[in-house]
């Protein structure tokens, strides 16, 4: 099982969230941005910083980060990431087993009601069935996860016999204590972070350094030993 936060994408030039000076929560305030109540307060301004953010997506290449988790999934036989990102770069690297604790930045829904049947108008910005505000399909600070996503990466950590946590600063809840559940359950717990993390003593095996640089040499190492020449 692999556990990815932002780190991963940051060789994709998307920003994390708590790096210093360059994560986006040293320039934007979470409350203003990422709550119902500011949803609530100011529709317009939210929205247009998740469409900032969806493009920045879009225009975002899968790093060999990506690549590498896509390739581990192809060559062991049983293998779930699970990842905070919402930013889809997983997927469009390829990674089929995939849980999106935090939700899909590119997915929407509606605010007032939820409505199910997602008839939206994406370009209204407003779900056709009862006229509501459409919010990004997010998981905002202060709501639950998705039952079934949270589900699904509890019970991978329980079953894993490695558990990978990649690119994560470790501090956010549940995601954070998924590790423990895993080394509870007898995993081998693998750290990999450009900085030392909360995690990093606690972990069986933590590796410094960039998670584009580290994956495709430990998929290379271990899986491909052969093609020694690239991943
Ligand atoms: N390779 C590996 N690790 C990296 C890299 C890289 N290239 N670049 C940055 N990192 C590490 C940082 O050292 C940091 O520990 O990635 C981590 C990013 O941490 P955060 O910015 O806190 O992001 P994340 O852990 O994903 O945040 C969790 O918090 O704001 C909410 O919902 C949001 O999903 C997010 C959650």
């Amino acid at each position: 099982m692999a556990l990815t936060g932002a780190g991963i994408s940051a060789e994709s030039g998307l920003a994390t969230f708590r790096d210093a000076q360059t994560g986006l929560w040293s320039k934007f305030r979470p409350e203003e941005l990422a709550t119902a109540e500011a949803f609530q307060r100011n529709p317009t301004l939210v929205s247009d910083w998740y469409a900032w953010r969806r493009e920045q997506a879009l225009k975002a290449q899968p790093n060999p980060g990506h690549l590498a988790l896509a390739e581990m999934e192809r060559r062991v036989s049983e293998f779930l990431l699970v990842t905070q990102n919402v930013d889809g770069l997983h997927e469009r690297a390829g990674t089929k087993q995939m849980v999106e604790l935090h939700g899909n930045i590119h997915r929407f829904r509606c605010f007032e009601n939820d409505c199910s049947s997602e008839n939206f108008d994406l370009d209204k910005g407003r779900c056709r069935s009862c006229g509501g505000h459409l919010r990004p399909a997010v998981v905002w600070f202060g709501e639950m996860l998705p039952v079934d996503a949270l589900e699904s990466a509890i019970k991978g950590s329980e079953e894993c016999d490695v558990f990978f946590s990649i690119g994560t600063s470790s501090v956010v809840y549940p995601a954070a204590d998924l590790w423990r559940r895993a080394k509870n359950n007898g995993a081998i717990v693998v750290e990999i972070n450009k900085d030392s993390t909360t995690l990093t003593a606690l972990a069986d095996y933590s590796f410094r350094g960039k998670a584009g640089q580290i994956l495709p040499q430990l998929v290379r190492q271990v899986w491909i030993p052969e093609s020694a020449g690239g991943l």
